[in-house]
């Protein structure tokens, strides 16, 4: 059995994570600003994200470390909000860059959240990881987060892999519970053109993607994380709908997304009206299977647990 640090563990994709490993009866360790615990196979350990401490001596023997740590991006992009989210993307990958070059058992590979953000707001191009990076503040803080991971990467070190993570559908965090609340209450109709892109993906897929990505020896780089079948907002909607059983629903115009975002849900309204059209060609095409690849099936699959 092994040991693994998770950075930013405590967070929705961590959990799902950590269980997955922890039920294969490995050792988790999360990494994170709240107070230590245990619970089972998986310990909290403190840090601040910035700075070293005695979280270091963790990283010692362990066989990979993951790193998922950064402030939400959903709010509004305040000069405070955009200086927290980079700054704790950047800081976290710089303190735990420091924290390796003093290990004497390094872990061989070190996985980092990224985000398919980088591609910005990419109409119905297709992009695959050699797609041109986008502009706007998210593709700027993807830029910033992977600049700081590769950056440094001429000596030996950790095998790096950077999930560049679409939209994550599960039921305890993430995209799906507020879409699916809308929905219930009959507002589950296209926002704007419905037009942009959802690249979607299960948690499940995204746990076995971070395990396939440990595993196999040959994977380094920048990989998209999403689903082989990424679709358009209006598309996405209609199949939410069709599985929570609510009938055709008028699109909410632009101009009313935007006004809804900025006044009542206090959020930028590009999370609903810029998308991406993402391909996970670097997983197809080196061996990682997908589980869920039909939105209708994993959309029903999560709903049907009521927990939603
Ligand atoms: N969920 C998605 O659909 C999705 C999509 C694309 C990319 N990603 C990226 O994947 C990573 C994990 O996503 P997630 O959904 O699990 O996010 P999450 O639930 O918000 O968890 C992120 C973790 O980062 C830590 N954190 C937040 N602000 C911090 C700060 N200022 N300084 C230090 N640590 C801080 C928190 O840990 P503590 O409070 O325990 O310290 C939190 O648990 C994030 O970087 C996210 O941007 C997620």
């Amino acid at each position: 059995m092994a040991k693994f640090v998770i950075a930013g563990g405590r967070g929705f994709l961590g959990q799902a994570l950590a269980r997955s490993l922890a039920a294969d009866g490995h050792e988790v360790v999360l990494l994170s600003r709240q107070a230590a615990s245990a619970d089972g196979l998986i310990r909290t350990v403190a840090w601040d994200g910035s700075t070293l401490g005695p979280w270091v001596a963790e990283l010692d023997g362990a066989r990979a470390l993951v790193n998922f740590t950064g402030r939400s991006i959903v709010c509004l992009y305040t000069p405070e909000h955009r200086r927290e989210i980079i700054g704790s993307r950047v800081d976290s990958v710089r303190v735990l860059e420091a924290a390796l070059a003093g290990c004497g058992r390094p872990p061989s590979v070190w996985l980092q959240a990224s985000a398919i953000g980088i591609y910005g707001d990419a109409g119905d191009r297709v992009c695959a990881e050699s797609a041109p990076e986008g502009s706007g503040f998210t593709a700027d803080v993807c830029r910033a987060w992977e600049g700081a991971f590769f950056g440094a990467t001429d000596g030996p070190g950790p095998r790096r892999v950077a999930l560049r993570i679409g939209v994550v559908l599960g039921r305890a965090g993430g995209a799906l519970a507020p879409l699916a609340g809308l929905t219930r209450w009959f507002l589950g109709g296209a926002a704007g053109s419905g037009r942009q892109y959802i690249s979607w993906v299960s948690l499940a897929d995204l746990c076995a993607i971070c395990r396939w990505a440990i595993d196999t020896p040959s994977a380094r780089g920048r990989y998209n994380a999403t689903a082989p079948g990424p679709v358009t907002n209006a598309a996405f909607m209609r199949t939410l709908r069709q599985a929570l059983h609510r009938p055709w629903c008028p699109p909410a115009p632009a101009w009313a997304v935007r006004l809804a975002a900025r006044l009542l849900l206090r959020v930028e309204p590009e999370f609903a009206l810029a998308g991406r059209r993402c391909v996970p060609r670097r997983l197809l095409e080196e061996g990682f299977r997908f589980r869920d690849t039909d939105l209708a099936a994993t959309l029903r699959g999560l709903l049907d647990q009521k927990k939603v």
